[in-house]
């Protein structure tokens, strides 16, 4: 496989991922036949309005995948990714997962581009919370009485400031770009291999779904897991 040689040969390879990097843990991706967006309309629930407008349906939502990220775990993917920080073989991980699977298999350098479902705050005062309470059905602020929400970016929200320079930074450093699991249809998220393929990184999409940027890539692998292809480069 030529993406065995070249992950060898890079001295700066970055990693970014999509929800397609969790189904294989048991998680749902958004927008492949059985994703979210399928069930729920994002509009209606992914972003500040339904806060006000449809906080029922908000919290109830959110409470399953809040519970979901604590009854699935990182699949041998994401342990593989994990090793090969420690190797030197991968610099950092570029996610637009919000499961913190990542930092679980011991991934340390880690951008969360829209945040993460392990933490909450309240939406009025900022205060935050573990989300054992929201599991426990807290879903008000002890402080304001303000409503609880995950500390994930909602359609409309700006990406936080700090992973979003993290990520420019790698994927100007990268020389291996490689994309695992994502429709590449959200920005700003979606550029980031477009600015890695600019500063002349070789750009590699590991998808099942065919993606906008597939004719950008100088490696394209549509017809195998996620799973299958990190553990044939790990022999
Ligand atoms: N192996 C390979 N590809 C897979 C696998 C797998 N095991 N499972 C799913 N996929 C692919 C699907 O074909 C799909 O194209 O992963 C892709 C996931 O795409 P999306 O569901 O659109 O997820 P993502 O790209 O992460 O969405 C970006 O959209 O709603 C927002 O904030 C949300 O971070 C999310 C963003």
């Amino acid at each position: 496989m030529i993406l065995k040689e070249w992950l060898q040969e890079s001295r700066y390879t970055v990693v970014f991922t999509g929800a397609g990097m969790s189904t294989e843990s048991g998680l749902p991706d958004f927008r492949s036949s059985s994703g979210l967006w399928k069930q729920k309309d994002p509009s209606q629930i992914a972003n500040t309005n339904a806060l006000n407008d449809n906080v029922e349906e908000f919290i109830e939502f959110y409470r399953q995948r809040v519970l979901g990220v604590k009854e699935y775990h990182p699949h041998k993917g994401h342990y593989i990714l994990a090793e090969w920080e420690q190797q030197g073989k991968v610099k950092s991980i570029i996610t637009q997962n919000v499961d913190g699977f990542h930092q679980e298999a011991g991934s340390t350098q880690v951008a969360e581009l829209h945040g993460t479902l392990q933490k909450l705050h309240c939406q009025s005062c900022g205060r935050e919370y573990s989300s054992e309470e929201y599991v426990a059905e807290d879903y008000y602020c002890v402080a304001c009485e303000g409503i609880l929400r995950p500390s994930i970016v909602l359609f409309g929200e700006s990406l936080p400031q700090e992973a979003f320079q993290f990520a420019y930074e790698e994927a100007e450093k990268a020389e291996l770009f490689i994309v695992l699991g994502s429709s590449l249809s959200v920005t700003p998220a979606n550029q980031f291999p477009l600015i890695a393929k600019d500063h002349g990184a070789k750009l590699v999409i590991v998808n099942r779904d065919e993606t906008p940027f597939d004719s950008y890539a100088d490696l394209v692998i549509h017809d195998k897991k996620i799973g299958e292809v990190l553990e044939e480069l790990h022999t």
